[in-house]
């Protein structure tokens, strides 16, 4: 097939197919749009006219042939990749994907500590061994970042087993670790590198931005295009070159993840977004990094706030930083980044991306425009002006960040005899599920970790400023293991 980025296949196909008027006995129950419900009332029947499930000439997601296969490869070339897939389940599905097809129960892998909730869940689902690598804890904004390039290279020495190394790029926040370094010497211990790319996937797009996963020779990455680079919410990318992945044991995973009635518009969006970032990504991401920049200045000569750089970052060991987001402290003004964050939407109609104790993050991408920003900074001002008047005293960086002690492997304590208690009660209790802030969704204490009275004091504080705590019982409570039953049981079969 020749490489011509002009061209959208799959949504080409799926248009042609919303305006041929085909008399529908099939799924979906909509009959591409004869149904009269508010969401045809407020968006129009066209969206439903491409919501089609699987009519013939459409192609099948579970093994492509047709024009899903042609526009994978073009999203491949478009990534620098030798292999793209489609997800419809966002890069959550490409996380378990990739755990769950590199790594069989009992192996070991090597992660930051600051992963996904859906990393915690693919160890879960796979059986896989934590062996965590602690990373950049930055005291004074509140938050982890990067991994140390000496701390990588110390753990894949101490263990020479583990079937891969995942590696955020970037973190959340924008910040990268030292991607290809770390790639290599992985390689050369025979272990898979596995990408959370999430944030990322402009990367391959604009020389101002941290390097690619697949330009830094990784074996497998996962991108959210929703998050940055355009498409619909929940459509995502699996990305793929090199003989170190086991392809077939790839693809099968996906397809036991994946929906048999997989979205078309989801996919339809993948298709067009990659087009438009393959043509116009330079150029857009240049504009949108330089209005940031500008943005930054501004914000910077605002009393009480400071933003991030990417010489910030470096200095504390980062490899590089995503000049697209825009993260602010906020706390020298006596408030919370959550209050700043609330303020921003209660008042000044204005929704970013998240808070934390200290600061709050801005996500641009290639639509974000000017007047936005604008919005923004002047909201910034407003806020500064009315606690600088009030003279309240910066809130002081928490002395402690500790991660929780791992005790049992995430998968034992999944299946371990489980009870409920509440929260304040279980100190030095294992944790049986994962409980988190969302965003930014990085468990605080994941399955088979000793709950500390830190931990806890880390979730009544974020509860108390009305932050999204998710967790199984959601009323106080927290599952742990039953010691006591735990002792009298045989135990989970995992071979
Ligand atoms: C670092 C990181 N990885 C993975 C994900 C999951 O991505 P998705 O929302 O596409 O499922 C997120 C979502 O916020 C994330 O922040």
């Amino acid at each position: 097939m020749s490489i011509d980025h002009t061209k959208t296949p799959f949504y080409t196909k799926l248009e042609a197919y919303a305006k041929s008027d085909i008399i529908k006995h099939d799924v979906p129950g909509h009959k591409l749009g004869q149904i009269n419900n508010e969401i045809s009332h407020y968006a129009g029947l066209e969206m439903f006219k491409l919501d089609a499930n699987a009519p013939r000439g459409l192609d099948n997601l579970n093994q492509p042939r047709g024009v899903i296969m042609e526009s994978s490869v073009l999203m491949a070339d478009a990534f620098g990749a030798q292999k793209a897939y489609f997800l419809t389940g966002g890069t959550t599905m490409g996380i378990l994907s990739m755990i769950m097809s590199t790594c069989r129960a009992k192996e070991e892998i090597i992660l930051p500590r600051n992963v996904h909730k859906s990393a915690i869940n693919a160890l879960i689902l796979s059986g896989a061994v934590p062996v965590f690598v602690k990373p950049y804890i930055d005291k004074k904004l509140g938050i982890a970042n990067h991994m140390a390039l000496s701390e990588v290279k110390k753990t894949i020495d101490e263990h020479p087993d583990a079937k891969a190394l995942f590696i955020i790029n970037p973190t959340y926040y924008g910040v990268t670790s030292d991607l290809q370094e770390m790639t290599d010497y992985a390689h050369q211990h025979d272990m898979k590198v596995l990408v959370d790319e999430a944030h990322g996937s402009h990367f391959p797009f604009s020389s101002l931005l941290p390097i690619g996963s697949m330009q830094a020779g990784a074996d497998l990455a996962s991108c959210s295009l929703h998050k940055t680079v355009g498409s619909l919410t929940q459509s995502s990318i699996l990305i793929t070159q090199g003989t170190r992945i086991d392809q077939i044991r790839l693809r099968s995973t996906i397809n036991m993840l994946q929906s048999t009635s997989p979205s078309s518009l989801l996919l339809a969006s993948l298709d067009v977004a990659r087009k438009y970032i393959y043509f116009h990504g330079q150029e857009k991401i240049d504009h949108v990094i330089a209005m940031a920049d500008e943005a930054r200045q501004k914000i910077d000569k605002i009393t009480g706030l400071k933003t991030m750089s990417k010489a910030y970052f470096t200095k504390q060991g980062a490899f590089d930083y995503d000049e697209t987001k825009i993260l602010i402290k906020v706390s020298d003004l006596g408030i919370s980044g959550f209050q700043v964050y609330q303020e921003l939407v209660d008042i000044y109609h204005i929704q970013l991306e998240l808070s934390e104790t200290h600061v709050v993050l801005a996500v641009l991408s290639l639509a974000t425009t000017q007047e936005d920003l604008d919005a923004l900074v002047f909201a910034l001002q407003k806020i500064s002006d009315t606690y600088v008047l009030q003279q309240l005293n910066a809130i002081k960086p928490k002395v402690v960040y500790r991660y929780p002690d791992y005790y049992v492997r995430p998968r034992e304590a999944y299946h371990a005899p489980k009870k409920y208690m509440l929260l304040e009660d279980a100190v030095d209790e294992i944790a049986a599920e994962s409980i988190m802030i969302y965003p930014p969704g990085i468990p605080i204490v994941i399955p088979g970790e000793i709950i500390s009275q830190d931990i806890i004091d880390d979730l009544e504080f974020y509860k108390n400023h009305n932050s999204t705590i998710l967790s199984d019982a959601d009323n106080g409570y927290i599952k742990v293991i039953d010691k006591e039953e735990w002792m009298k049981w045989s135990g989970y079969d995992d071979e």
